[in-house]
């Protein structure tokens, strides 16, 4: 079974982002483990924390290395990606020449109850993963308008055509993997 570093990009209780991510694990049950990448305990990027490093930060390096594929499932916050996204990334990408995020093979879900499913800030957070050479799978590209009625009382996908379209997001997903998992030991470019 494959490992999955989930990044949902939202710190509230009631995160539609992270129900829409439970709903996928749910669907997943059997071929991926998801792993939820702990945010809120992040500070915000400092150089010099280095010198002392944060437990929260050791963690986030270890769940993304350790994971098979990372996963973003997102909303878009003033047309771009939510500070807490861009901070988990930053931490991830330091100390120069030993970024996690390398390699990885990736997934990027943009959600909106608005109609245009955070379509703009998906577009940012590729930019940036691809600079950090996350390996991103391009399609299906998921824009997610999500409504009251998306899932059911088991927090499932409510209507047979989206749990179909979640189910080849899956799959792809998976043959994605497979196409671009790389060693663990693979050297690092250098980046900035
Ligand atoms: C938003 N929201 C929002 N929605 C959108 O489609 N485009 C946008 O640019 C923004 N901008 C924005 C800025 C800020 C600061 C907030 C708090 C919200 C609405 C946002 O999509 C909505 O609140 C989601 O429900 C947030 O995701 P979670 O917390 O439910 O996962």
């Amino acid at each position: 079974m494959k490992t999955i570093a989930v990044v949902v990009g939202s710190l509230r209780k009631g995160s539609l982002s992270m129900k829409l991510a439970k709903a996928m694990e749910a669907q997943a049950e059997g071929r991926f483990v998801f792993r939820y990448v702990e945010l809120a305990d992040l500070p915000m990027y400092n150089e010099d924390l280095w010198e002392n490093v944060p437990a929260s930060v050791t963690a986030l390096k270890s769940a993304v290395e350790s994971a098979d594929a990372v996963l973003f499932v997102t909303p878009e916050y003033n047309r771009s990606i939510p500070p807490v996204v861009k901070n988990a990334i930053d931490w991830g990408s330091r100390p120069y020449g030993k970024s996690s995020w390398n390699g990885k093979p990736g997934g990027v879900i943009g959600m909106s109850p608005g109609a245009i499913g955070a379509a703009t800030a998906i577009a940012h957070l590729r930019s940036v993963l691809v600079t950090l050479d996350v390996v991103l799978m391009g399609q299906p590209e998921v824009y997610f308008s999500y409504r009251p009625d998306t899932l059911d009382a088991d927090g499932r996908f409510a209507s047979p055509d989206t749990a179909a379209f979640f189910e080849t997001y899956l799959k792809r997903f998976d043959t994605w993997i497979a196409r671009t998992m790389q060693p663990k030991a693979d050297t690092q470019p250098d980046n900035d």
